[in-house]
């Protein structure tokens, strides 16, 4: 019996064939969803709940934007059985037209569509290594590609937001007084986050955010005033530490680039081959005549990243020549109530305890030989202000 959802292109067999191939989805999956969705074509209960699905998220925007599972009706899940997230996914797939059709509006090319779109795949592969089915558990994270917001530009993904962190950025104007110290692009600290002794954030190395102890004799925070003559506050070192003593920056020698709420390019980092300074730097190039393009509206003021790539650890672990340390060395980082295990999720996956977890790398060997002698692991936020073609270059933290 045919429904509404005859309207909805990816239910159409050859329409969801022409969709999945086109975002290079395995063919074996394409068949399991051409399945998927003859059963919510035939199925009275599955067809009202994907054109339910349809008409809110993809039609009206109402995506579920949380990381936290994408709810989903008891009598769907039933229905459905192992397969629940193939049908979940295909609820996602539905928006590919929509999709497609406003990158066009805004002038992207297909080109971008497709490699932004890879995540799709990667994921749904994933999926299937795990569970020999096919299915999908990352939409907490796939909504900003179907959305327009985050797109894969050579190497790198980026999308615009406006910067959550609360720290300051000011540059040393040309010509300023004294040329030597400090360097020429500081960060100021945010005054709203408790920090330990040693200048890190409270709570960074904790096993879990909700183990963070309450505030106590040895936490502080650091001060931080504009003024019209300039800035009194606490300097971050480039490697995330706040310093003790306040310091004034006159508005003379130094102005603002950075604040609360200004718009920056948010960058992450699909797997993919090594990530060197060439194709970083040739990557943000991209990215950044990207949204002068697309969204000439919204200039940004600096490139952030927020990853495990970042925990300062790292580099006591690996040498100065490895990829990741340079990676790191590029950023201007600050203080974050890191926890270990968001670097433990990217280089040990699903294990769940060092007892018994792979040593075959020697960043895994590293990490390991760490929270087995106590040591602590965290990661925090980084900020870069630099152009592309100075990717390399290592400003802040100094080149070694
Ligand atoms: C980003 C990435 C390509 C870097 O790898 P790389 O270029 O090989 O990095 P390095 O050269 O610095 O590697 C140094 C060592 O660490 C190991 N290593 C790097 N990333 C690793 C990971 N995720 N898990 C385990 N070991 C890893 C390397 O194998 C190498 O080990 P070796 O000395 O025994 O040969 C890799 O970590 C990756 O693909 N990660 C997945 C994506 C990701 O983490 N994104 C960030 C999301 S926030």
């Amino acid at each position: 019996m045919e429904n509404q959802t005859s309207n909805i292109e990816i239910l159409i067999p050859e329409r969801l064939a022409f969709w999945g191939e086109l975002v290079d989805l395995p063919l074996a999956a394409i068949a399991a969803l051409q399945a998927m969705a003859m059963l919510v074509r035939q199925d009275a209960v599955l067809s009202a709940a994907f054109e339910d699905f349809y008409e809110k998220t993809v039609l009206r925007g109402e995506w579920h934007r949380e990381w936290s599972p994408v709810p989903i009706d008891p009598e769907v899940a039933s229905r459905c059985g192992e397969s629940v997230s193939l049908y979940q996914f295909l609820g996602y797939l539905s928006a590919l037209p929509h999709t497609w059709e406003h990158y066009q509006r805004l002038g992207i090319e297909l080109e971008v569509f497709k490699a932004t779109m890879l995540d799709l795949r990667f994921y749904l592969q994933d999926y299937f290594d795990q569970h020999a089915t096919w299915g999908y558990d990352r939409f907490g994270w796939i909504w900003r590609h179907l959305t327009v917001e985050l797109f894969r530009l050579g190497r790198l993904q980026y999308m615009l937001m406006p910067f959550s962190g609360g720290v300051r950025a000011l540059r040393r104007k040309p010509g300023a007084t004294p040329e030597e110290t400090p360097p020429s692009t500081v960060l100021l600290a945010d005054p709203d986050l408790p920090l330990r002794e040693d200048g890190y954030a409270w709570g960074a190395g904790r096993p879990k955010r909700s183990d963070i102890p309450p505030e106590s004799e040895s936490t502080w925070r650091p001060s931080f005033d504009a003024q019209p003559e300039g800035w009194r506050g606490h300097l971050v070192s480039p490697h995330g530490r706040v310093q003790r003593e306040p310091t004034w920056l006159s508005v003379t020698d130094w102005e603002l680039i950075l604040d609360p709420g200004d718009t920056i390019i948010d960058m992450h980092i699909p797997r993919s081959d090594a990530l060197n300074s060439d194709t970083c730097g040739s990557s943000y190039a991209q990215a950044l005549k990207f949204f002068a393009k697309i969204f000439p509206d919204r200039p940004s003021k600096a490139l952030y990243c927020h990853t495990w790539i970042f925990s300062p650890q790292l580099q006591e672990f690996l040498p100065q020549t490895s990829n990741l340390v340079k990676f790191q060395r590029e950023f201007y980082l600050y203080p974050h109530p890191g926890t270990p295990g968001y670097l433990w999720s990217f280089v040990f996956g699903d294990h769940q305890a060092p007892a018994g977890a792979p040593r075959d790398t020697s960043l895994r060997r590293a990490v390991l030989d760490c929270l087995e002698g106590d040591g602590e692991i965290f990661d925090l936020p980084g900020l870069m202000f630099h152009a592309p073609d100075a990717w390399g270059t290592q400003p802040y933290m100094g080149l070694r």
